[in-house]
């Protein structure tokens, strides 16, 4: 079910190459970034993108934030906040470069007169940005946004200074080894990522993480939205302990839940003790499953977790015998909000 030829027949246009090419698109995405220079070094930084464009800044803002200190703002939509202003550096991500929303929080800040750089394979970003003569980073094209996200975190990464750069490269050389045995060539009963998606197949899963893993938790769930056209959930400890707990307490429907635990290696003691009391409770109600991270660097194993994250979620669209590439209805919703 899950061989190379099966793969290859339901995943037509080859997705799943593009998810092995991680690795390569974080050393070219650092080339693009930091070709512009370390224009984020010192700055307050807010990023502005949507959906797969968004979720490279966010995974990148957690590492920043919980490792280097560096706070980096991601705004997932057309408004911009009142404390984006005057001296800023916002830098609007776009893989296509075409979404609406973005293109407004970008217009909006060009009017408050924020320095502005811009990261998309061309369309409407990078005109505006080439016209204005404001830094830009053209991306390869010919992919779908979400399989650039090596690229574009890369790009982001370039932003910032060399130590950041030496990280990435570092985990890119990590996450290559790692992805290894998730590769379509490598049979289920050895490959983590297919024995995931038979698990996970005929369930809805909800991807807990602890704050730091959050965006990782987000990706898991974009990617099983996206890829394997079902619907996932993210949720994140300790908050989900205040309420959500609840629910599988007292649902009768708990079973058709697939609950997934991301856990890293060097959690907080507090963190793990809620990880693992929460999964204890769980699992009374349903059948859960545990992802330990894997790698040195608190990067490498939060861009190996998502790394597994998505070819679980090609898998998982080749078991529900769905085309992993197109979101049809993505586009049929831009086009509507275009017209009005
Ligand atoms: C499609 C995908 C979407 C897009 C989003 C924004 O693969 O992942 O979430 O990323 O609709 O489009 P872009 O990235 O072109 O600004």
């Amino acid at each position: 079910m899950l061989d190379e030829a099966a793969i290859r027949k339901v995943d037509r246009s080859g997705i799943v190459r593009d998810l092995a090419a991680l690795p390569d698109q974080l050393i070219r995405g650092l080339a693009i970034g930091g070709g512009l220079g370390p224009l984020a070094v010192g700055r307050r930084v807010t990023v502005v993108g949507m959906g797969g464009s968004a979720i490279a800044g966010e995974v990148l803002a957690a590492w920043l934030g919980a490792e280097r200190g560096l706070p980096l703002a991601v705004v997932k939509d057309s408004v911009l906040p009142a404390w984006v202003g005057d001296g800023d550096l916002v830098v609007a991500v776009s893989y296509s470069g075409n979404t609406l929303e973005t293109l407004a929080a970008t217009r909006e800040a060009v009017v408050r007169g924020c320095d502005l750089v811009g990261l998309s394979s061309g369309g409407t970003l990078g005109d505006l940005c080439r016209g204005r003569g404001y830094p830009f980073g053209s991306l390869p094209s010919g992919l779908q946004p979400r399989a650039a996200f090596g690229t574009l975190l890369g790009a982001l990464a370039g932003l910032h200074d060399a130590n950041v750069h030496g990280e990435v490269r570092q985990a890119a050389e990590i996450v290559r080894d790692l992805g290894k045995p998730l590769g379509p060539s490598v049979a289920a009963a050895r490959n983590p990522a297919k024995k995931l998606a038979q698990k996970l197949r005929g369930r809805t899963p909800i991807v807990y993480a602890t704050p730091t893993y959050a965006p990782v938790a987000r990706r898991w769930q974009t990617e099983l939205n996206e890829m394997a056209k079902v619907l996932a959930w993210a949720s994140v400890l300790p908050e989900a302990d205040h309420n959500e707990l609840v629910g599988w307490d007292g649902d009768a429907a708990a079973r058709r839940f697939a609950p997934v635990f991301l856990r890293d290696p060097a959690e907080a003691e507090d963190h793990a003790r809620m990880m693992d009391a929460t999964r204890d409770l769980i699992k009374r109600r349903t059948k859960i499953e545990e992802v330990r991270a894997k790698g040195p660097s608190l990067l490498s194993r939060m861009l190996s977790t998502v790394q597994l994250g998505d070819f679980t979620s090609v898998y998982l669209a080749v078991l529900r015998k769905v085309d992993p590439t197109p979101v049809a209805v993505i586009g049929k919703l831009k086009d509507r909000l275009a017209k009005t």
